[in-house]
């Protein structure tokens, strides 16, 4: 499954620059996505000698498989917050991100990258749903924002309300990240790939560990998704989520598509946007999210997707199908600043909760801003913000729920035999093999045997029929079919079995 995205953009002179053991640089930044390369190109317009490490390809993980809607309207995100946080936090939460879009809106102007300007929408299809609009409206205003109730969509199908927010922004991911590419390079930045940051030590310079050898760096920067090296204990305050996306060539287009960016505040989750390409106006739609790992069947999510376009939009031919993952916070606030047990040189942005184009952009803006000795205010509020009791809760339930599986996972897993026969094609399947489990899968003609236990902490791997890919369902890394780590707090592939 390959997004539209990383289809139909190639990141100019991705070749990687050259691998130096030894080197020393003042950041060293984990990760080619929209946050480790925005923080990467603020640090090296100040000067710096940055070296930014991605463990695959540039955009390989989120950023290049989002649904990229740059929106302040964010479904009932505000609300949510709002349950558990001040009106201040709040506001700092809005600051924050209106700094991001701002900020990325006038980068794509002047790298003259392609974006279009939309409404945005948060509609409901339900009464329950109708009755967040109204939180979600009120929480807005709170915030400063300028949302209106409506009934005028432009959507094909009845909604029991909706909020609007006009003049939001959405662009294709790839080209974004292909301008930072071009300007990191410009400044003298290095960008390596394929190289996977594994450990770190805590006194600067600090010795960072790699899959290629080591470097040296002042500070590091994990702009990995969910942080890896588990200081900090992040996996233990994130969900991770994994939704599906898929783009159509919609008969009569583009009259016939709506042209705003929507989400519905109901449940299961619905988005929709248009996306040019070359002369085309496609529609995407997106949704079905579910923690990963803990899907009985990834490929029924993409084919409810499917039926639901088909219904709304007949006629509409798939051109892409692809899925992602971000990570929820507890209270929705993201993460940004420095690693608590980093010794102060290390430093973490995550938990967008699917709302990474503007916070992404903001954490890089904070970090990159921390580093060089200053502060930004929305970000020290935010970093400031009180567990509530209700943030308590949530933490139990979710270390709840890894529990259970973990449990249930290692019960079900040692009580099963290995079928003696391969799996069929684009199937796995977890068994006992020596008392350990292990999965045995079949992707394009080839078996393969790998530890069905996760390299993270040792979580039994779940088959991911849609994707082909070993999911865990505790904290959400994942692996290719032969044991190659994809995603997640894993730094370690999945050694293989009886080869
Ligand atoms: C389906 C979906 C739809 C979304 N739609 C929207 C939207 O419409 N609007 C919006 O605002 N947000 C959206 N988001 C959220 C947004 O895409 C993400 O929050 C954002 O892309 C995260 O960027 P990032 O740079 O932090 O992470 P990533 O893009 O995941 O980058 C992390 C990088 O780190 C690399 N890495 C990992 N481990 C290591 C290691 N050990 N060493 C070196 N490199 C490593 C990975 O390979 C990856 O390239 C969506 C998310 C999903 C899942
Ligand atoms: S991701 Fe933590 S145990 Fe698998």
């Amino acid at each position: 499954m390959k997004s539209l995205w990383l289809d139909t953009y190639e990141v100019p002179s991705a070749a990687s620059d050259e691998f130096v053991p030894g080197a020393h640089y003042d950041t060293v930044v984990a990760g080619a996505g929209l946050t480790g390369l925005t923080t990467a190109v603020l640090l090296a317009r100040a000067g710096q000698r940055v070296a930014v490490l991605e463990a695959r390809s540039v955009g390989a993980a989120t950023t290049g498989n989002t649904t990229a809607k740059l929106s302040l309207l964010q479904g009932t995100t505000l609300s949510q917050i709002h349950r558990h946080q001040s009106d201040k936090v709040l506001r700092a939460y809005v600051d924050g991100n209106r700094e991001g879009q701002q900020w990325l809106i006038r980068y794509l102007e002047q790298r003259g990258v392609p974006f279009q300007r939309r409404a945005a929408y948060t509609y409901a299809t339900t009464s329950k749903g109708a009755s967040a609009l109204r939180k979600e409206l009120q929480a807005a205003h709170i915030a400063g924002l300028h949302v209106n109730w409506t009934r005028d969509t432009g959507l094909p199908y009845k909604v029991s309300g909706a909020i609007t927010m006009p003049d939001q922004v959405q662009f294709h991911p790839m080209e974004v990240l292909g301008a930072l590419v071009t300007e990191l390079r410009e400044r003298g930045g290095t960008l390596v790939e394929g190289v996977r940051i594994t450990g770190a030590g805590l006194r600067s310079p600090l010795t960072v560990r790699t899959s290629e050898g080591s470097v040296r760096a002042d500070r590091l920067v994990l702009a990995t998704g969910i942080p890896v090296l588990d200081r900090g204990g992040y996996f233990a305050k994130l969900s991770p989520s994994r939704s599906y996306a898929l783009t159509y060539r919609v008969p009569g287009a583009p009259e016939s598509i709506p042209s705003g960016m929507y989400i519905t505040a109901d449940s299961p989750g619905r988005t929709l946007r248009t996306v040019p390409v070359d002369g085309e106006e496609l529609l995407l739609v997106g949704g079905n999210d579910h923690v990963v790992g803990r899907s009985a069947s990834p490929q029924a999510a993409v084919d409810d997707l499917e039926e639901w376009t088909r219904r709304h939009f007949p006629g509409a031919q798939r051109t892409h199908a692809w899925a992602a993952q971000d990570y929820r916070s507890v209270n929705l606030v993201p993460f940004i600043g420095a690693l608590p047990r980093g010794g102060g040189n290390i430093y973490v942005a995550t938990g967008y909760n699917k709302w990474g184009m503007s916070n992404a952009v903001a954490a890089s803006i904070a970090l990159s801003a921390e580093i060089l000795g200053g502060s930004v205010p929305w970000a020290e509020t935010l970093g400031r913000r009180l567990t509530s009791p209700s943030d308590v809760l949530s933490a139990l339930k979710l270390n709840a729920s890894v529990g259970m599986h973990m449990s249930k996972d290692w019960t079900g897993a040692e009580l099963s035999e290995l079928p003696d026969a391969p799996p069929a094609e684009g199937e796995g399947i977890v068994g006992r093999e020596k008392g350990r489990p292990v999965g045995v899968s079949t992707v394009d003609g080839a078996t393969c045997k790998v530890s069905a236990v996760c390299s993270h902490m040792h979580g039994v791997l779940h088959w991911n029929d849609a994707e082909r890919s070993w999911d865990c369902p505790l904290h959400g890394s994942r692996f290719a079919a032969d044991g190659t780590l994809l995603e997640g707090p894993a730094v370690k592939d999945l050694p293989r079995v009886g080869t």
